[in-house]
């Protein structure tokens, strides 16, 4: 595709109907598509400063439904969600009037659980100096997300993991040293619908030409 506009159009409605999806089919989607998806991951930018030469700065873990990996992934993540509801519920928390402030977060960690997904996506990220790699995930994500939403997918962050890069359990299961690197993690599956695309503010009104 050598015309821009053309070009342009195709992204942008890539980018409109990028949408979170929650609910997955059973059906699962090709090996041949997740590859694609950690393509667009790796190709995503980086930050080269703060990594030097490493090479592997950037890695990616396919955890299949129904594999160990994914009921050991459900143990870890139930644990980690139990503790910090504990910690948001304890003492300290409850004095400082946090609990009561954050009592809907707390709400939606006690019934959270890992999505009935047929793949979760742990990308990992080298945490060079400066540490930068949160967003360098950030950006890996988006590009994924927009390749699942070409290939048809739908892709669901999951914020969790972000909290958990130096989980002891889950540095274990991906065998990388603890707090080495950052993690980010999604779900990807055949959505079981595509809401569509979303109004949001009109950009004049929020945009400032200087
Ligand atoms: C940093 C970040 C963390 C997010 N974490 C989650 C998450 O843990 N679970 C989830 O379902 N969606 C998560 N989302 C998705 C947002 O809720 C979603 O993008 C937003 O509601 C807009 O909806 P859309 O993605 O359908 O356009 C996250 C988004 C961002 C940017």
């Amino acid at each position: 595709m050598s015309d821009p506009a053309e070009r342009s159009k195709v992204l942008e409605e890539l980018i409109k109907n990028r949408r979170s999806i929650r609910n997955f089919s059973t059906e699962s989607p090709m090996p041949s598509q997740i590859e694609k998806i950690i393509l667009a991951g790796l190709n995503a930018p980086f930050a080269a400063a703060a990594v030097g030469d490493r090479k592997d700065f950037r890695r990616f873990f396919i955890i299949k439904k129904d594999s160990a990996a994914r009921k050991e992934l459900e143990r870890i993540a139930a644990a980690h969600l139990k503790t910090t509801v504990k910690k948001l519920t304890s003492l300290p928390f409850k004095l400082m009037g946090l609990t009561r402030k954050l009592s809907k977060l707390i709400e939606r960690l006690n019934n959270a659980k890992l999505p009935e997904a047929p793949f979760i996506i742990i990308i990992i990220e080298y945490n060079g100096i400066p540490s930068v790699a949160p967003q360098a995930l950030a950006h890996a994500a988006e590009n994924m997300w927009l390749m699942a939403s070409a290939e048809g997918l739908g892709f669901q962050l999951l914020s969790m993991f972000e909290g958990m890069k130096k989980n002891k359990d889950l540095c274990r299961l991906l065998e990388i040293r603890s707090g080495e690197y950052s993690i980010l993690a999604c779900a990807i599956g055949v959505p079981k619908e595509l809401p569509g695309p979303v109004k949001r503010i009109d950009p004049e009104t929020i945009t400032k030409w200087l």
